[in-house]
């Protein structure tokens, strides 16, 4: 038989009101919301140094504090669903400093370095678009007040960090040449990347509890369209070229997906198909920058407690 607080929170939910403490959740609601909430907070805190690197190679100063901003929204944006996960019962400091750096639950893109201006033009663009997205879907649906309500601010801020990535890749690919050549090389591997980014397709997996709790709205594969309907015409629009295309209402990719990457070579191979299982098997062992991010971080503050104990 149900318990009474399962009765309110099955109310609670059908009715479409947010939900604002622990007391009106079930056990396997905070656990669902927890693990979307680290899921973004993992997100938000990793793309810090991973623009960081990027941000260095900046070609004028004005480009290089436009780049340190972002950084600075993103730890921003990932301290508000740690802070909240510290409200749930979780401790913040240990959620970030103490972890293994493959316990991050963060995209795999994230894991090939963005070493170039252009990298970060076409990640701000593509990844914040991406962002932009799932947390547009989370904002909308959300049932808990505490996230619902932090969102506003990120998602103002994650419109700025995309206009800004599709204004300079307009920029270079107006300069035609070999400035533009280098963009359409980096798109190449970033695209596929993003389009992973969504997760597995439907018919392997609907996150149907998710759904149920109104911790999204949309599905794997209605955010992947919702990327490509913004990302295709966009790139089409200032000559870039991206393997996708529109058939009726749908977005179509040119190229077998899933595929193999290389991660090393930052090379896709549209002739090798592979299967979702060795797509899970790359991100489950991570890519490249994963252990020098993750320490990154752990070690400046590790440095920071050792100074103040002294
Ligand atoms: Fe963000
Ligand atoms: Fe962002």
């Amino acid at each position: 038989m149900a318990t009474a607080n399962q009765v309110r929170f099955d109310n609670l939910l059908k009715k479409g009101d947010l939900i604002e403490s622990t007391s009106e959740m079930t056990p396997e609601y905070l656990k669902e919301l927890k693990h979307t909430l680290i899921v973004s907070g993992d997100t938000e805190l990793i793309s810090a140094p991973a623009y960081y690197m990027a941000t260095k190679r900046a070609p004028s100063v004005n480009a290089f504090m436009t780049g340190i901003a972002i950084i600075q929204d993103e730890l921003a944006h990932a301290h508000i669903a740690y802070h909240i996960l510290e409200e749930l019962g979780d401790d913040e400091e240990t959620l970030i400093f103490e972890r293994d750096p493959k316990s991050f639950r963060y995209p795999y893109a994230f894991d090939v370095p963005l070493e170039s201006w252009p990298e970060l033009a076409i990640a701000n663009a593509f990844y914040d678009q991406a962002g932009f997205c799932l947390l547009g879907d989370i904002h909308e649906q959300c049932s808990y007040g505490p996230w619902k309500r932090g969102l506003v601010k990120v998602m103002a801020e994650e419109n700025f960090h995309l206009r800004n990535g599709r204004t300079w890749m307009k920029r270079i690919a107006a300069a035609g040449g070999e400035a533009k050549d280098e963009l359409q090389r980096n798109v190449d591997w970033m695209f596929p990347l993003t389009v992973e980014w969504f997760g597995l397709p439907d018919d392997r997996k609907m996150h149907s509890t998710q759904l149920e709790y109104r911790l999204k709205g949309k599905t794997n594969d209605q955010l992947r369209q919702w990327w490509l309907s913004t990302v295709v015409p966009y790139c089409e629009s200032i000559g870039v070229k991206v393997p996708a295309h529109q058939e009726g209402e749908n977005w179509v990719l040119d190229y077998p997906f899933p595929c193999t990457f290389d991660a090393a070579e930052k090379r896709w191979d549209f002739k090798d198909p592979c299967s979702w299982d060795d797509v899970l098997v790359r991100w489950r062992e991570r890519g490249p920058r994963n252990v020098q991010m993750v320490a990154d971080f752990q070690e400046s503050y590790r440095k920071l407690r050792a100074a103040r104990q002294q």
